[in-house]
Parts: structure tokens; sequence; C-alpha cells
């Protein structure tokens, strides 16, 4: 097979014409890279989770990539031109919005903020708009920014609703989209506790990246406990 993408925790391989197969690592990034690790069975672990959420997200009328899961950590997807724009979504205030304003960590967010940022570590993925995203050519109309954030917003609708269920509070999460063969725009990438933040909701204790981010341990018991409650 053709290796035609090695990221960060996932390599990318050409299946034909229009699937790929996505194979989840287990290495940990944090700080664009600054920050590595390797932990066995994380990408087997993000694969689950984030086939179980892109099935819900499917089941729910949201257009994405994912085809199917293969064990142990892979996806088979329809192949996409990846955007570069990285879509964040936040219910609550922690991280870097916390250290760029005013906000007490914790705080709920009202209304829910969308965020584009310039998928780049070089630049450390910079927050931007629709003007620079057309001045950059990262898409080729406004339009597209609107129904990311559209897409977006439903996601965190379903997302939230789900997982607070399971006893999960969705703090924020990354999105990523790409564009089919025939120019549709539909959501790639993963959902999981390496692209999202995740709470229990009675004790707020960090069940997601954050936890290898902040030196935190207990990492892949963590990642473990969200899939046991996701598939519950
Ligand atoms: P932030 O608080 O560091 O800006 O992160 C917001 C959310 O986006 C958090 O759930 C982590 C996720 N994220 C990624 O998945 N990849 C990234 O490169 C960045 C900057 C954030
Ligand atoms: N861009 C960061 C990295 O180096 C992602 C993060 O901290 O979530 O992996």
């Amino acid at each position: 097979m053709k290796l035609i993408y090695r990221g960060k925790a996932k390599d990318v391989y050409e299946l034909d014409e229009d699937k790929v197969l996505i194979e989840f690592r287990d290495d940990l990034t944090a700080g664009d890279g600054a920050k590595k690790a390797t932990k066995e069975g994380k990408g087997q672990l993000n694969a689950e989770i984030s086939a179980k959420f892109m099935e819900l997200l499917s089941k729910n009328g949201i257009p994405t990539h994912f085809i199917k899961f293969e064990k142990p950590n892979r996806h088979v997807a329809k192949k996409v031109e990846i955007i570069r724009v990285e879509v964040i979504c936040r219910n609550f205030a922690t991280g870097s919005f916390v250290r760029r304003y005013p906000f007490k960590d914790g705080q709920e967010l009202s209304p829910h903020v969308v965020e584009f940022g310039f998928k780049s570590d070089e630049y450390h993925d910079p927050m931007i708009n629709e003007d620079i995203a057309m001045a950059l050519k990262l898409v080729s109309s406004e339009e597209e920014m609107k129904e990311m954030k559209r897409i977006t917003l439903k996601v965190n609708d379903i997302l939230s609703e789900f997982l607070l269920k399971k006893g999960i509070i969705l703090v924020d999460f990354k999105l990523e989209f790409g564009y089919t063969g025939d120019g549709k725009l539909i959501l790639a990438d993963e959902i999981s506790p390496d692209t999202c933040r995740f709470w229990d909701a009675e004790t707020r204790e960090i069940m997601d990246k954050d936890r290898f981010r902040r030196g935190l341990g207990d990492v892949l018991h963590f990642y473990r406990e969200v899939k046991r409650r996701i598939e519950k």
C-alpha cells in the first residue's frame, strides 16, 4: 500500500482512487510536536472511540469520510483533500482560551464558541477568520466557512447530548473537514480524546489528552474509561 500522508498520530494509505486506510498510531504529541511519547494501545483506543463517534454522527445526518472500522486500529475512509482549517468548538473555557481571554478555567460559555485555526505546526495553528482563510486560499468561498461552522455546531449538539448520558462533559473539540473528489465538503480526520476535552460530569476529572499535556499521568486509563462508557 502507498503511504500518502504521515501525520503526528496517524498514517494514511491509499486504497484506491476514492478510498484511504487510516492507521491510528500509538504516538502522542503536544505543543505542536514539542512534547512526544508513545503509549502502547493508544492508537487502537482512538480508532475505536473515533469510529463510534463517526457512526453516531453519520446516523444523525452528518456527512463524514468514515466508511468502516478495521481491527485493531484502522479506519477505511473516503479519500478527501483536507482543508487546512481547524474548527474548534468550546462549551467550557479552558486550555488556550483562558490563556488568551479573561475567562475563568471551567466557566461555561454562552454562547458556545466556534473558532477557526490555521492548521500549521510551523505557525502554531493561529486563529484565523473568513478573510484570512480566503486570502490564504485555504477555502474557495466564505460559504464553506459558514458550512463548517454549521456542521460543527450540529456535531456539538449530537455529541454533547450523547456524552452527557454517559456521564461525560464535552468541554471542547477540534474538527477537520475535507473535499471529496466530486467537491463535497465532509467531516474528516478523527474525534477522540486526542482531539477533544472530556470531563467526568460528576467529579470534573480530566479524561483526555490534557492528562498528557499537563503530565497528570494515567493517560490510557482514562482513554479506556471513555471507551467503556460510550460503548455501554
Ligand atoms: P486549545 O485549548 O489548546 O486551543 O484546544 C482546544 C481543543 O482543540 C482541545 O479539545 C484540543 C483540540 N486541539 C487539537 O485537537 N489539535 C490542535 O492542534 C489544537 C490546537 C487543539
Ligand atoms: N498541535 C498539538 C500537537 O502537537 C495538538 C495538541 O496539543 O492538541 O499535537
